[in-house]
């Protein structure tokens, strides 16, 4: 963050984006009036005016922003507020301060402050904010270099200076890029040199922008990105482990249905990555539209809607899975928020069909006693459950609700199962 004051209201946004925007200008105007021959003098004096002006008032406020800041962050403060002071030194004024006027470059420690900050600020846009940044460096540096090889090859004629600068500018670009057509080749030993260096940066400079280009690209999707390692990860362990294909198709079948409805497969993952406060608010969301359809929870508080909502965990089935099987001990009941399964009889009789708003699986819990029917999903199916403990904290702190429920569980399994009374 900034060192002087954390930048709170508009005017003073405003106030830095202007002294950005002044620092880039004097960036590019001042090393090309250093170009001998390359500018006439006439408005240099009220540039420098106008800078030194804008420098001063800049180095004031920041003077008085980092009086407010605490003492550890004050003497970090001083170093930028030293560049600060330095950039707005009229030296125009000085005899021979000719080229200590290209202090005024040391205001760009602002603008890359800035950016540092911006790209804090917006993590998820990083590596565009990267590249865009890296684009305006480069511009400038391209500039300074150009501005260099001008000065290399003895300045430029007064009446020749756009010419020469494109011309230099096209050198810099091809060199740095390492295109390097050959059309404009060093010729004195002191061009052969500053060719050589350039060169080398032009290197890095590459390497650095191809390796953000590649980030670039593989962060623009990160759901896909770990999507696709996850199914390579399956695959290299399918493959290990041999597992049969119709397995294997079944498995195969899960994470193309969690990828084409763009589900988290694991949502309780990122529910823990969220504060309490924020993590109930997402599941009562979450959950909003599967309570409302539940009968059992029309007449129910919202304390129990609460409660409820904050202790299901979501899963997925798939056609022909089982959810329940017939015979085996319950641990949990389940809500279905979305799609559509058959209770099935131990002789294979479909016994029933539950869709979107239906619970099933109550009865284990209710009776203490194996499940009753087979649940198996016809369509793929979003599904929330409830498990043992948390059934039972619910059914005793909220009779109502266990009352609505074991009479919903009488009415739709008919006479022939008998419900505890407890
Ligand atoms: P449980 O016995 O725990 O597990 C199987 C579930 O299927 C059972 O609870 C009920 O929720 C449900 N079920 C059983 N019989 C029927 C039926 N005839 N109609 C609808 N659902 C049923």
């Amino acid at each position: 963050m900034d060192e002087t004051s954390p930048d709170s209201n508009l005017w003073s946004h405003l106030w830095n984006v202007l002294i950005a925007l002044v620092a880039t200008a004097a960036a590019y105007y001042i090393p090309l009036t250093e170009v001998s021959g390359f500018m006439g003098t006439g408005s240099a004096s009220t540039v420098e005016g106008l800078l030194t002006v804008l420098f001063g008032l800049d180095l004031a406020v920041r003077l008085r922003r980092s009086r407010e800041l605490p003492a550890a962050k004050q003497r970090g403060a001083r170093f930028g507020l030293a560049l600060d002071l330095l950039a707005a030194i009229p030296f125009f004024l000085l005899p021979g301060g000719e080229l200590l006027r290209l202090l005024r470059l040391l205001k760009l420690y602002r603008v890359g402050q800035g950016m540092g900050r911006l790209g804090h600020l917006h993590i998820v846009h990083g590596t565009v904010l990267r590249l865009t940044f890296f684009l305006y460096w480069l511009a400038l540096g391209l500039h300074w270099i150009a501005c260099g090889w001008i000065e290399l090859i003895g300045g430029a004629s007064p009446g020749a200076t756009q010419a020469a600068y494109v011309d230099a500018f096209y050198w810099t670009t091809s060199t740095i890029t390492t295109v390097g057509y050959g059309d404009i080749v060093p010729v004195t030993m002191g061009q052969k040199v500053y060719g050589i260096g350039v060169m080398m940066l032009g290197v890095d400079i590459y390497a650095y922008l191809i390796g953000n280009i590649a980030s670039l690209i593989s962060s623009l999707d990160p759901v896909r990105a770990r999507y696709m390692e996850q199914r390579e990860r399956l695959s290299a362990f399918m493959q290990y482990r041999a597992l049969p294909t119709p397995l294997r198709r079944r498995i195969q079948r899960y994470f193309d249905y969690v990828w084409e409805e763009r589900l988290v497969s694991d949502e309780s993952e990122v529910m823990q990555s969220l504060p309490p406060s924020l993590r109930e608010e997402v599941a009562l969301f979450l959950k909003r539209d599967l309570i409302k359809n539940v009968p059992l929870f029309d007449a129910a508080s919202d304390a129990f809607v609460r409660d409820v909502a904050l202790n299901l965990e979501s899963f997925v089935a798939l056609p022909g899975d089982f959810v329940v099987r017939i015979g085996e001990t319950g641990r949990e009941m389940f809500f279905l928020s979305r799609g559509e399964v058959e209770v099935v009889a131990g002789d294979g009789t479909i016994l029933n069909t539950l869709s979107d708003g239906d619970f099933f699986g109550e009865i284990a819990l209710f009776l203490d006693q194996p499940r009753t029917a087979s649940v198996r999903a016809i369509t793929a199916c979003d599904l929330y459950e409830l498990d043992k403990p948390m059934f039972e904290r619910i059914v005793s702190t909220y009779p109502d609700v266990a009352g609505t429920l074991e009479a919903e569980a009488r009415l739709r399994y008919g006479v022939d199962i008998e419900l505890s009374e407890d």
